[in-house]
């Protein structure tokens, strides 16, 4: 008799805030909750609504990490560690907002971080400003077939008219440092000290170097929520409201596409 052969995938879901997560726990089922110390890893099947979770089991694990790189870092390597029904993670995901640095980027823009920065990484004269060390890099490169993947994942859904409350899709390079970057001369000399950076937040570099040290598949995808100028405090804080609603929409799109991700 014929038998399916039933795969498993298991997915690591990295934000740092809570509203960037949004209501995502409600489409796992049979959630178990892990404490490490105070980090809470939520864990479960998805429950799809597409005809393929019968020859495809998607676990998913959730986290928010805390704000910035050292929290991010933290997360994202107990995240590596946890297993379900003995599966390490195949790939991780982190997503979040962002404050534009290129004027062409406008609040609920998605961005796609095909490389990223860590523009307070600063070791001259013994490496090179911005070298990871670690890496032996300035710049940390994302898998191109998983950007290619989300970037046509969520473009189709744009499409489709599913991701409406989102803008438009963009890929480049986003830089991560410990400052939540308010001011116009900051983004100036952001821009002019790193000339195609597209967006910057605080976390997402930091998660990339520890999925490269790792070797584990990974991806950044961002969406613009303010422009890290005078007003992107109070831009960040409204944006955030609103983006608890819609932020499950963005994660939903990517999982329940996972089949054909090359991970
Ligand atoms: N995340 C969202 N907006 C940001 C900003 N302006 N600076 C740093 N991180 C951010």
């Amino acid at each position: 008799m014929y038998k399916q052969n039933i795969i498993s995938k298991h997915i690591g879901i990295l934000c740092a805030m809570p509203e960037e997560i949004g209501s995502t726990l409600d489409k796992l089922k049979n959630i178990e909750t892990k404490a490490y110390g105070d980090l809470n890893i939520y864990s479960g099947e998805w429950s799809s609504s597409k005809t393929f979770s019968k020859s495809l089991n998607i676990y998913i694990s959730i986290a928010w990490s805390g704000w910035g790189k050292v929290s991010a870092a933290r997360a994202a390597t107990r995240l590596i560690g946890h297993r379900v029904n003995e599966l390490q993670i195949d790939a991780i995901f982190f997503t979040g907002v962002a404050g534009a640095i290129h004027s062409k980027l406008k609040q609920w823009d998605i961005v796609i971080a095909n490389e990223l920065i860590q523009h307070d990484m600063d070791a001259r004269p013994l490496f090179k400003r911005y070298e990871i060390p670690a890496l032996s890099t300035v710049r940390i490169k994302s898998e191109k077939l998983i950007s290619n993947w989300a970037l046509f994942t969520l473009k189709k859904s744009k499409r489709d008219g599913s991701l409406e409350m989102f803008g438009n899709l963009h890929e480049g390079l986003i830089a991560t440092g410990d400052k939540f970057v308010h001011e116009k001369k900051e983004v100036e000399k952001l821009s002019k000290n790193i000339e195609d950076l597209i967006a910057v937040e605080m976390e997402g570099a930091s998660v990339a170097q520890v999925a490269k040290q790792e070797k584990i598949p990974f991806q950044i995808i961002r969406v613009i929520s303010d422009e890290a100028n005078e007003s992107s405090a109070q831009d960040f804080n409204e944006f955030l409201i609103k983006y608890n609603n819609h932020s499950a929409k963005l994660i939903s799109t990517l999982i329940e596409n996972i089949k054909d991700a090359p991970i």
